[in-house]
């Protein structure tokens, strides 16, 4: 982390303080298809992220997003509608800028969403997974570089990525709402290429449930910061091999069938966080 780097992080989060979002007690990071969620925060700030000062900026056309502020499950949540992927040419260091950003401003907790392919035999399409730890195979890691103390440790421990307590709570709140709930490991790639079936393989010998393109470099900046961090897997397809062929729009098509039952488990989890 350079001094201009930590000089943007101070001048976004003073930008958004004085737009109102001052309070946030969880951040939120909404997946592929999962972002209407926001749409539901009461009394909301909302501000594109075009907008931002230092905020990574979007080349491509209308998929840029927003930041929204809010209630939401009685809690004042800042929720990401839409984020900033590797594969799109960002670097783990803008990549995790907003987290960062979201940390400046206070909040304690973080809930990570995403839609994954599903390599886990027993996993259907649609199916809501409890990450319960991520294997990074990005080849990349946010946080090299010279370390700021003032930010987190050198060595950031990751035996905890994803709070034990927070697992058991989407869980449960899982059971009291009668939304089937999986668990299992997501393993990061950088896409944007699709896994071969060989890869898939090789996904599965190493211990991924799931696998995907986003999540593990803004959880890595979590940890680093302290952060408890909660994360929910949308398995959208099975992974290559499992199936005939793959495409994006069959991603979309599943998020928008299992939205509701997303939106409700998301809402009374971040209730009870
Ligand atoms: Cl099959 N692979 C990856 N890397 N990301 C995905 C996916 C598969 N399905 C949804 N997102």
């Amino acid at each position: 982390m350079n001094e201009t780097y930590i000089k943007a992080i101070e001048q976004a989060a003073e930008f958004l303080k004085g737009k109102g979002m001052d309070h946030p007690e969880i951040g939120l990071i909404l997946g592929s298809g999962l972002g209407e969620l926001a749409d539901e925060a009461e009394d909301a700030v909302e501000v594109p992220y075009e907008d931002i000062p230092g905020f990574p900026v979007s080349t491509v056309e209308g998929h840029a997003g927003k930041l929204v502020y809010g209630t939401l499950g009685d809690r004042k949540v800042i929720a990401m509608q839409g984020r900033f992927h590797f594969y799109e040419g960002y670097t783990f260091n803008e990549v995790t800028f907003p987290v960062r950003v979201m940390k400046a401003l206070g909040v304690s907790s973080l809930m990570v969403t995403n839609a994954a392919g599903g390599v886990n035999e027993s996993f259907t399409p649609g199916d809501l997974m409890i990450i319960t730890d991520h294997i990074n195979m990005t080849g990349d890691n946010p946080l090299l570089g010279p370390n700021d103390a003032t930010f987190g440790p050198r060595f950031t421990d990751m035996s905890q990525a994803y709070d034990r307590g927070y697992q058991e709570t989407i869980e449960k709140v899982a059971k009291e709402n009668d939304i089937s709930i999986q668990k299992g490991v997501y393993l990061g790639l950088t896409g944007p290429t699709y896994e071969t079936p060989a890869e898939v393989r090789m996904v599965r010998i190493l211990g991924g449930d799931a696998v995907g393109m986003s999540t593990v470099p803004e959880v890595i900046v979590a940890r680093h910061a302290g952060l408890k961090v909660a994360g929910i897997s949308c398995i959208t397809n099975y992974a290559a091999g499992m199936q005939e062929s793959l495409n994006h729009d069959e991603v979309v098509e599943v998020t928008t069938r299992v939205k509701d039952s997303f939106k409700t488990l998301v809402k009374r989890v971040i209730t009870e966080l």
